[in-house]
């Protein structure tokens, strides 16, 4: 990704995707983040199997989409060949304290979901919901219009998947903000601005379009061009 295209918030790009949106879910992770999209799920009607460590993937990785919500420094566990040719959600971030100290999920050239997709090769990979706190998800879903609803960026490098996966975030009681590419899951990430800012749409679309002037997007900046 190139530094201007990491600050800007693509609009309206394939966002109006009811008509992808996916109608089951699966989620591999059984913990805080995986139990509150799951109940998300429900209370929208949508039908979702929840896999943790201990159980059989297969019935969560056939779901029209398959939310990611375990610890980032176990990825290596993931279910590759069931995966592959999947939409998949990455709702995770590198957390030092569940982590362990990874300098290979912390390296600013390259963001933890572009890190994940090379892992997953084959898996069609979008990220989104992973700079919402739990308790943000948990408390702050409304419906369409409410004047408190929250916004969640969406992150991919194909536009259908972007749109599909805007739909389930509109299902789940957030407003979809379109980040762009993959590479641009960077701008929320854990030490930027919208990480668990809790921020409305509009408010999200700013602090994207910041980004590049940040000290995160500064040090990102920097990284990107040696790796270039
Ligand atoms: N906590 C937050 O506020 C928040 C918000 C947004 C995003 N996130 C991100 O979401 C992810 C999950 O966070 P969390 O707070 O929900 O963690 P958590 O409560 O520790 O839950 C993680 C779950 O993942 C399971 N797991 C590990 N490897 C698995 C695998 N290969 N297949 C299926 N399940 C597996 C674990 O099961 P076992 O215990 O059996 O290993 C555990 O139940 C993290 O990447 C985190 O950074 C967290």
């Amino acid at each position: 990704m190139d530094d201007a295209r990491a600050g800007e918030a693509v609009e309206g790009e394939g966002l109006d995707g009811a008509a992808l949106a996916p109608r089951t879910v699966g989620i591999l992770g059984a913990g805080r983040v995986g139990a509150v999209l799951a109940r998300l799920c429900r209370d929208a009607g949508i039908p979702v199997t929840t896999a943790s460590s201990a159980d059989d993937p297969a019935a969560a990785c056939a779901a029209d989409v398959v939310i990611l919500a375990i610890p980032l420094g176990r990825y290596r566990t993931l279910p590759r060949t069931l995966l592959e040719g999947r939409l998949v959600v990455d709702a995770m971030n590198y957390w030092w304290e569940l982590d362990g100290a990874r300098p290979d999920l912390d390296d600013p050239s390259t963001s933890t979901s572009e890190t994940v997709a090379t892992f997953l090769r084959g898996a069609r990979l979008v990220k989104a919901f992973n700079h919402a706190s739990v308790w943000e998800l948990a408390n702050l879903a409304h419906p369409p219009g409410h004047p408190d609803r929250r916004g969640i960026a969406v992150a991919g490098d194909d536009a259908r998947d972007r749109a599909a996966v805007a739909a389930l975030v509109d299902a789940l009681g957030f407003d979809p903000v379109d980040a762009g590419p993959l590479a641009a899951g960077v701008m929320v990430e854990p030490a930027t601005e919208a990480f668990g800012s809790g921020a409305t749409a509009d408010e999200l679309r700013a602090m994207l379009d910041r980004f590049p002037r940040s000290q995160r997007g500064r040090v990102v900046a920097r990284a990107r061009g040696r790796a270039g």
